[in-house]
């Protein structure tokens, strides 16, 4: 098949256009390198079936003479904290209306990336796909991205009402590994290797209490590569995560990190950073997946358990810092 992927240079996109190139599948990719990196998708130019365009989707020109039978749209503004709520609802919005029109004219699948984030506020983990979507007041900025996404949904869905557009959406639970963005951006863990590393104090928001559940990025691949491939997925939204027996609070995942670098007697130092610090802001306290649906519909089974992926992430990103 040919599959064209937006955001292809980076974290999750490379590590999906390696994996379908290897399926055999065709693949156009496109970024703007804002956030993506040309490392990342270096060894993938010598494969005759890859092809990479180098250009803003918010122009929808630079795809006009690309048709595909699926497009993997992962291109995409995050949390305002580091970027800004106006290019996060605009640009998302702008580039999604591209892709649909895209699909709808070629008759195309979308496959499309949202996030764990629009479950926002729920209290009722874990959280499966019909759970509630449960955003705070508007004046806190963080909610601009959970809501462009939530957008998203929505708007795919009326697409596919009104026009038929084929689609799956997938939800993405704080997915790390290599090729992952080595600042906030892409997660709290890269930036807690790079502080033990340096034997820095771990940058901590907030108390740490807060909870999350990784998601290894060869598992995420996989259960990615199956929505995009298995017409089991059409027309479904699906979690992408570990089991949620892997949820872990912020403060004993920077522990973790700091001991497989600097050794289990080695006690790390913390720097908490008040919530108070980024403005009007709310977390979200406890986020953990329900995968059963993709684990019955796809037969889904995450492998890679946290310290097995973190021991991985950290000889990568090891190689990377000193390079
Ligand atoms: N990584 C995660 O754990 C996670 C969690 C939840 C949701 N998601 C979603 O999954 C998708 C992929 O995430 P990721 O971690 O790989 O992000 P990423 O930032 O590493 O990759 C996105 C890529 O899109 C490119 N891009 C952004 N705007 C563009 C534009 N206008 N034109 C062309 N290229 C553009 C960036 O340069 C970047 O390479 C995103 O939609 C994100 O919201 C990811």
């Amino acid at each position: 098949m040919k599959i064209f992927i937006t955001g292809v240079a980076g974290f999750i996109g490379s590590n999906l256009a390696k994996k379908l190139l290897s399926l055999g599948h065709e693949i156009y990719g496109i970024d703007n390198l804002n956030y993506g990196f040309e490392r990342n998708i270096e060894e993938l130019k010598s494969n005759p079936k890859f092809k990479f365009i180098y250009g803003d989707i918010g122009n929808p020109m630079v795809i006009k003479d690309y048709k595909a039978d699926i497009i993997v749209h992962l291109a995409s503004q995050k949390i305002p904290r580091y970027s800004n709520a106006l290019r996060v609802i605009d640009e998302n919005y702008l580039m999604l209306k591209n892709v649909v029109n895209k699909c709808i004219i070629d008759k195309s699948k979308i496959v499309f990336a949202s996030t764990s984030d629009v479950y926002g506020k729920n209290t009722n983990v874990p959280f499966s796909e019909d759970s509630d979507l449960l955003l705070g007041p508007p004046q806190i900025k963080r909610w601009a991205y959970a809501l462009s996404k939530i957008y998203g949904e929505q708007f795919i869905m009326a697409n596919n009402d009104e026009y038929g557009l084929p689609f799956t959406i997938v939800r993405f639970f704080g997915s790390y590994g290599p090729n992952q963005n080595l600042t906030w951006w892409g997660g709290p863990q890269s930036v807690f290797i790079n502080q033990a590393f340096k034997k820095e104090p771990i940058e901590i928001h907030g108390d740490g209490k807060q909870t999350r559940t990784f998601t290894y990025i060869d598992d995420t691949i996989e259960a990615l590569a199956m929505c995009v491939l298995s017409e089991k997925a059409n027309g479904e939204i699906f979690n992408i995560a570990t089991n949620p027996d892997e949820e872990i609070a912020i403060v004993d995942l920077a522990k973790i990190i700091w001991q497989l670098i600097n050794g289990e007697k080695d006690i790390p130092k913390f720097n908490f950073i008040p919530y108070s610090t980024f403005g009007r802001y709310e977390d979200v306290p406890r986020r953990v997946p329900n995968i059963n649906k993709i684990k019955k519909v796809l037969n889904f089974e995450p492998k890679i358990k946290l310290k097995d992926g973190l021991i991985k992430t950290i000889e990568w990103q090891k190689k990377i810092m000193t390079v």
